[in-house]
């Protein structure tokens, strides 16, 4: 095990090979905090990041896993136990559900049980004042209170349910001191998903920018990276964006 900085934070965000992931480690690395850059398949892209960061004076790593993937996310954590001894921050990131060839049941699988599933196995390495952060969006959130893109709706649905088991965790992690924190925003500006969404169905993407401008990339990770530090009660929730959501209809 390798000797760290007093007081460096062991920091694991799940799908940071891009967008809100990598920006997220970015400013948590330039912070202070030891990044583990996850990433499913874009192992050169989770390298540049990370060596990005080293580049700029920070601490990262890159853990490959596919977190949808029991073994795979047991494996991604028992690899963290090993270098690191302990996990002081998870950052619950990675999403999907709007691939091409997804299988019908996965956005479930991803959005919910494998959220769930990385909390059950980070949980035990995770010491009294650790926080967990699940980052999703407000048509998740919001999911069964506002109107939702069709094509959207199974994420939103099951990004809802993930939320909603997680929150259903907070007794469990409060028995262990830990707490979780939600980040929601409105579609974010320069992100992949908003450029499919905007390719799939330009007039849903329109309809927000006409309600307010979109929070960027920038914006939205800094309120993640916030999240992991913020004093708040456990299942507090942070909004970035979308000012007509937070208003009673
Ligand atoms: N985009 C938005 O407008 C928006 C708005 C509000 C909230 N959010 C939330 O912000 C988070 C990040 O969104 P984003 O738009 O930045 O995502 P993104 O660009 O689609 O990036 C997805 C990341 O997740 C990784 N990933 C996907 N499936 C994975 C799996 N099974 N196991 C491990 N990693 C996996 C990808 O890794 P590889 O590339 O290596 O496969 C990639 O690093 C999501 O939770 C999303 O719901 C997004």
């Amino acid at each position: 095990m390798v000797s760290r900085p007093a007081g460096q934070r062991i920091v694991l965000i799940t799908g940071a090979s891009r967008g809100i992931g990598a920006e997220t480690a970015r400013i948590l690395a330039a912070r202070g905090d030891h990044v583990i850059v996850n990433y499913r398949e874009k192992m050169r892209r989770a390298k540049l990041i990370a060596d990005e960061i080293v580049a700029a004076g920070g601490s990262a790593s890159v853990a490959g896993a596919d977190i949808a993937d029991a073994d795979s996310a047991r494996g991604l954590i028992e690899s963290i136990v090993q270098e690191f001894g302990r996990l002081d921050v998870l950052v619950l990131n990675a999403s999907g559900g709007l691939e091409r060839n997804a299988a019908p049941g996965y956005a479930m699988e991803i959005n919910r049980d494998a959220q769930t599933r990385l909390v059950d196995l980070a949980l035990p390495h995770m010491p009294s004042g650790s926080r967990i952060v699940f980052v999703t969006s407000h048509q998740a959130h919001f999911h069964g209170r506002k109107p939702v893109p069709a094509d959207y709706e199974p994420i939103a649905a099951s990004k809802r349910a993930g939320e909603d088991a997680l929150r259903a965790m907070i007794p469990t992690l409060t028995a262990r001191g830990v707490t979780l924190h939600t980040v929601s925003g409105d579609m974010i500006d320069g992100t992949i998903i908003v450029q499919l969404l905007e390719r799939r169905n330009p007039d849903a993407v329109a309809a927000r920018r006409d309600t307010s401008p979109l929070p960027t990339i920038a914006e939205f990770a800094t309120a993640v990276a916030e999240a992991t530090t913020v004093p708040a009660e456990s299942g507090h929730t942070t909004y970035i964006g979308g000012p007509d959501y937070l208003t009673p209809a």
